[in-house]
């Protein structure tokens, strides 16, 4: 498919863009004192070498130090802070790509007591600013954005975003049910609109109507009561009369983040409408935004006349080459987002901070480099799991001679079973990638392959890695060796069982997705999990989602809750507060307890010149350690 929308030029006022395609702002949080590091400076660097257009960067504190978040977010108040922030800019710009700054202001407010409207946080009382400020303090807030503009265009940056959306102050403000003001910013939709339109008025007084400026406009808050795309019609008009370059169709607000950030069970581009109607009202161009994960999708809804521009955030960070790989007719080599809100989203991973679970590299770009090996030689990698095929690709680009060995006639491993929960489907594409890869390296594959010290012998490796994963483990539960006990593994590769009331043990990830694959159509189905929660480690959205429907679907969750015993078909529950309660089950699921499946680390230790493993044979985790893991190693060897 030729992308000639996508890669036509295109213009925010007087900014000048290669092609159709921005990245929105994705706080990465990378920043140290305030100030760019190298670790954000080479994301940015290799994304705008990738081909993108226009980069929104994280947004810094415009007022110091009365509104400022954390040391991750960048500073502008001290020429030691500009002048960090300018060598990015010039890094980005460097690149050929243009970047602009988000003009926005914290939305909440910490208070001494409680006051009507405030919520409880911790031990401090909080109330939303668009309610909490004075009128005189609305004035003061619109000139600090104002000035931010100012500085902005003072800094270098190519120009403007005000951030009318994603639940914050300005959003607020438009909402009909959050803006409880009754001074002439709240009531009716002109009061409403009355901040942002005074604000696009003054940043283009102040940095000249030159200086482009778009808006982020929340146009569906999705919720009963909430601003819906009539009046977001209508904002948006008043904006471009004020003087905005640009719109860019936002929806959704802290209450439903899920349409903000669209996660499995979201369809593509499920905001393109929304930027539809917006633009069809409108002469100044208009982006769409929200889970534009591929370029056929991107395309069309250029092509459809949906959108003069697609803002893409998670597609970037999974590829940053994305655009230069659809422009030259290498879609089918993109590395795919799929959604998940793994590691890119809340505090990412511990130690690494925010990244990517499909993309090992986000976040390591400024210290993982893909280099020749010192002693290139024969790299032998036992199993085709993901992080096998990883380390493979890598070492083989390194420059050593490596074969693959898996011992079934797939490559995959578990990811073979990833896409058959609900809304998990998206998951197979990186596979489809990742063997793509293969198929386009110099890394010899044999699959069904029977390994025998012989054989190992006789290839005569240098290094081994192994790449076996992991296999399920027992629990020691008196009665779990019974019949009516399987492994959650077991059941995605056969028919959904016929059983009716099945008890599943271990309320993590794994654990509720086969409850949500299995729950309905009459089924019977509890969770039994030992900790306080189940879904301890799944991200926000996605949790709420998957829980939400574990709710519709009658699935009964215990938490707090230890499996003392299995007798028959009886299975024995204690809670922490020591109620006893037994549950009858025809089936039981375990989904918990991986161990390493690491026979042949053991095997090979003194045997051969470097044994090492990686992924789940080292550790169990998540498909974003296990890659991390591989590259990590593959990088070393
Ligand atoms: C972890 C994360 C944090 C985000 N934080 C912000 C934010 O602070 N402000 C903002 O305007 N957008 C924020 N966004 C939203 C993105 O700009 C974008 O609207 C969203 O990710 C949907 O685009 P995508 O599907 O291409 O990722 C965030 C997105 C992610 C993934
Ligand atoms: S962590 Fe998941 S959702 Fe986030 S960018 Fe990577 S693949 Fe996409």
């Amino acid at each position: 498919m030729n992308f000639t929308h996508l890669f036509k030029p295109g213009s925010i006022g007087s900014c000048q863009l290669r092609n159709r395609i921005m990245m929105p702002l994705y706080p990465t949080k990378y920043a140290r004192d305030g100030k760019p590091n190298p670790k954000m400076v080479e994301f940015y660097r290799v994304r705008a070498g990738g081909g993108v257009a226009l980069i929104v960067l994280d947004c810094p504190c415009l007022d110091y130090p009365r509104a400022y978040k954390a040391p991750h977010q960048l500073r502008i108040d001290t020429d030691e802070h500009v002048n960090e922030l300018m060598r990015l800019l010039e890094t980005i710009k460097a690149e050929g790509a243009k970047v602009f700054m988000q003009l926005n202001y914290p939305r909440e407010r910490i208070v001494q007591a409680q006051m009507p409207g405030a919520k409880r946080r911790g031990d401090q009382w909080i109330v939303p600013l668009a309610t909490a400020m004075s009128t005189a303090e609305v004035s003061e807030i619109m000139e600090i954005l104002a000035q931010g503009a100012v500085n902005a265009k003072a800094i270098g940056f190519d120009g403007v975003e005000i951030q009318a959306s994603y639940g914050d102050l300005i959003s607020q403000l438009l909402s009909p049910l959050l803006n409880t003001r009754t001074d002439d910013f709240g009531g009716n939709l002109t009061n409403r609109a009355k901040f942002l339109v005074h604000l696009i008025q003054r940043v283009k007084a102040l940095t000249g109507a030159d200086f482009p400026l778009r808006v982020k406009l929340v146009c569906d808050e999705f919720v009963e009561g909430g601003l819906g795309i009539t009046d977001a019609v209508q904002v948006a008009r008043w904006a471009e009369s004020a003087g905005a370059d640009a719109v860019v169709a936002n929806g959704g607000n802290k209450k439903t983040k899920h349409r903000i950030i669209p996660p499995q069970d979201s369809p593509f581009a499920p905001l393109s409408d929304l930027a539809a109607q917006i633009k069809s009202a409108l002469k100044i161009p208009v982006a769409a935004i929200g889970k534009i994960h591929r370029p056929d999708v991107a395309e069309s809804i250029i092509q459809q006349g949906k959108a003069d521009f697609v803002a893409l955030a998670r597609a970037l960070i999974t590829d940053p080459e994305w655009p230069r790989k659809a422009a030259a007719g290498r879609s089918n080599q993109i590395r795919p987002c799929v959604s998940c809100l793994e590691d890119c989203i809340g505090k990412g991973v511990e130690g690494i901070g925010r990244c990517c679970t499909v993309n090992p590299f986000a976040g390591h770009e400024y210290i993982w480099r893909v280099t020749p090996a010192d002693n290139p030689g024969r790299v032998l990698v036992i199993g085709g799991g993901p992080s096998g095929i990883q380390a493979a690709l890598i070492a083989s680009q390194r420059g050593h001679q490596v074969e693959l060995w898996e011992r079934s006639d797939q490559l995959g491993g578990q990811m073979q079973l990833a896409h058959l929960a609900p809304f998990k489907a998206e998951m197979a594409k990186v596979l489809d990638y990742l063997a793509r890869c293969l198929e386009n390296s110099a890394v010899t594959v044999r699959c069904e392959q029977q390994i025998t010290d012989a054989d190992i012998a006789k290839f005569d490796p240098h290094t081994v890695i192994v790449a076996t994963g992991s296999r399920p483990g027992l629990p020691p539960i008196p009665g779990i060796d019974s019949p009516i006990v399987v492994q959650a593994r077991e059941i995605y590769a056969n028919d959904k069982p016929e059983e009716n009331k099945i008890v599943i043990i271990g309320g993590g990830d794994i654990g509720c997705e086969t409850a949500d694959w299995l729950a309905g159509s009459g089924k019977q189905v509890s969770v039994i999990e030992i900790a306080p929660a189940v879904l301890a480690r799944m991200k926000k959205i996605p949790r709420e989602r998957l829980l939400r429907r574990l709710s519709e679907k009658g699935v009964h969750l215990y938490e707090n809750t230890q499996v003392t015993s299995l007798e028959g078909n009886v299975i024995h529950l204690k809670k922490n507060n020591g109620a006893k309660i037994d549950l009858e089950a025809d089936l039981v699921v375990l989904g918990i307890n991986a161990q390493p499946a690491d026979d042949w680390l053991q095997k090979l230790r003194g045997k051969i010149e470097k044994v090492v493993a990686v992924g789940d044979a080292a550790a169990p985790g998540n498909l974003g350690a296990a890659l991390r893991n591989a590259t990590e190693v593959a990088l070393t060897i």
